[in-house]
């Protein structure tokens, strides 16, 4: 369904989120076809630029001349008409007249109407004087006629307690019911494609649950180091950039129990109920529960604060405190500068409760696993043993595989951003985060910082770039008498 016109009011548009992957992904909605003929988007950023500069500078870089058939370079002339460009500063309660009014012209000359979804992608600290001025110049209210939403970008706060300032700052101008909070992990086709598998399927079900399942691996490891983001990362780390929220998604949608609906509020629900059950890491705890670790030339990045304990690579040991998953651990790890780029979820089952065959008794047969790949060869694998063939009774590992590539063709999976934005423009809030989700997934992580800025802490390890991360990562699950599926 396409969705109803509306205009896309982008705050931060001069910025590398918008140049990345808010236009390019809302250009290739338009080129095929699921964004309304009357829609409009808004760039606002302080810099000094008009239209035409906005969109010639979106044009370089999306690439668009150099790598595109002139069939697609035709689309963009088109596509570039519905951008403008709008200078303002955050905090001049003028400047957002100025910009209703815009709106309110666009609405009526181009037949647009007043819908509205805003989107937050500045720089945090902006967010709530951008909230509060679009609420004084009255830009927020939504009425029969029209809707008002707005997405905020990640991160949502930097703890608990500035989340929860956050949303009531949010509160006060937008009900709950607009706001669409942006983890781009849900957004992910790999990662929605979890609840088909898990609740379009009859035969996985049964099994899941600690009656069959020994741990779940939770991994997303990265290449890159840090770019250009020292100011941000260096206060903010691996637990702030990707647990609090990517690591803590995955899991929500592994161990949740299967909603009633496929609709915001069942889905959501559910995710709440995994994270109310996830039995803390009290600060004196995380030694046993967690490694934290640093690529050796971290330190020397430009705008690193010297001698900085700043984490780039964690691992948590998690238990949900629930029927399904009683004592079941579940192993989360994060790293940057890493040999690959993988993330994947793997399911370890239990061993055979009994071995019949003649194997020498210390060696036992590997345990089935299910691993679910999430980028970048989305898919899924699942490992038995067989028969090898000859005499004896020897066995092997193999495994069945789904590629999404062979049975749907290259290059298939959208960008998460497409999906999110359309989501939003039609009112569908389900893979976006809730209050509630964002504060409990703080609860988790804020005593785990609180530990490891304390006297508790574990010494954080050193690795070196592209390799599988710190040593300690390995000592730490072979202590458990398990090991990481694959070495990332
Ligand atoms: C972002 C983090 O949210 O996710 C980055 O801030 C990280 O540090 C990125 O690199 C990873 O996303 P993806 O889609 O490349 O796995």
């Amino acid at each position: 369904k396409i969705p109803n016109p509306a205009t896309i009011v982008i705050f931060g548009a001069s910025g590398d989120l918008t140049e990345r992957k808010l236009i390019p992904s809302l250009f290739r909605l338009d080129c095929d076809g699921l964004l309304p003929e009357k829609l409009a988007v808004v760039g606002v950023a302080r810099t000094e630029m008009d239209s035409e500069g906005f969109r010639k500078k979106l044009a370089e870089s999306i690439e668009i001349y150099s790598r595109h058939s002139k069939d697609r370079i035709c689309k963009w002339s088109k596509f570039e008409k519905k951008l403008i460009y709008h200078r303002a500063d955050y905090d001049n309660l003028e400047d957002y007249k100025t910009l209703n009014r815009l709106l309110v012209d666009l609405g009526k000359k181009q037949d647009i109407g007043a819908n509205c979804l805003f989107y937050l992608s500045t720089p945090p600290i902006l967010y709530p004087v951008i909230v509060s001025k679009l609420g004084e110049a009255g830009m927020a209210q939504q009425s029969d006629e029209y809707w008002r939403r707005i997405i905020i970008e990640k991160p949502f706060g930097r703890d608990l307690a500035s989340a929860i300032d956050l949303n009531n700052h949010v509160h006060q101008v937008f009900d709950e019911s607009q706001v669409y909070r942006i983890d781009h992990y849900l957004g992910k086709e790999t990662v929605q494609n979890l609840l088909v598998f898990r609740f379009g399927n009859a035969i996985f079900e049964p099994l899941w649950s600690r009656n069959y399942i020994d741990h779940v691996q939770i991994t997303v490891s990265e290449e890159v180091g840090l770019g250009n983001r020292a100011g941000y990362y260096d206060t903010a780390g691996i637990l702030r950039d990707m647990f609090q929220n990517h690591l803590l998604q995955l899991l929500t949608l592994t161990a949740m129990e299967p909603p009633a609906g496929f609709n915001a509020t069942s889905l959501r629900d559910e995710k709440v109920k995994v994270l109310k059950a996830v039995r803390p890491i009290k600060p004196e705890e995380v030694a046993k529960y967690t490694v934290r670790a640093q690529y050796r030339t971290y330190r020397d990045e430009k705008g690193v604060v010297r001698g900085t304990e700043t984490a780039t690579f964690a691992v948590l040991k998690l238990f949900i405190d629930n029927w399904r998953w009683r004592n079941v651990p579940f192993y989360l790890r994060s790293g940057k500068a890493l040999n690959s780029k993988v993330t994947e979820i793997s399911i370890q089952f239990r061993h055979v409760p009994h071995l019949m065959f003649p194997l020498p008794p210390e060696e036992q047969l590997p345990p089935n696993k299910l691993v679910l790949c999430l980028q970048p060869n989305e898919g899924m694998r699942l490992g038995f043993e067989t028969k090898l063939p000859g005499a004896g009774m020897k066995t092997r590992t193999v495994s069945m595989d789904f590629l999404y590539e062979q049975d749907f063709g290259e290059n298939i999976l959208p960008d998460a951003y497409e999906r999110l934005i359309l989501d939003a423009l039609q009112g569908d809030a389900s893979l976006f985060t809730r209050s509630d989700e964002i504060e409990l997934a703080w609860k988790i992580i804020d005593p785990i910082i609180q530990g490891w800025e304390s006297e508790y802490a574990p010494p954080l390890a050193f690795y070196e770039l592209g390799t599988c991360g710190p040593s300690k990562a390995d000592e730490f699950i072979k202590a458990d008498d398990r090991k990481w599926n694959p070495c990332i």
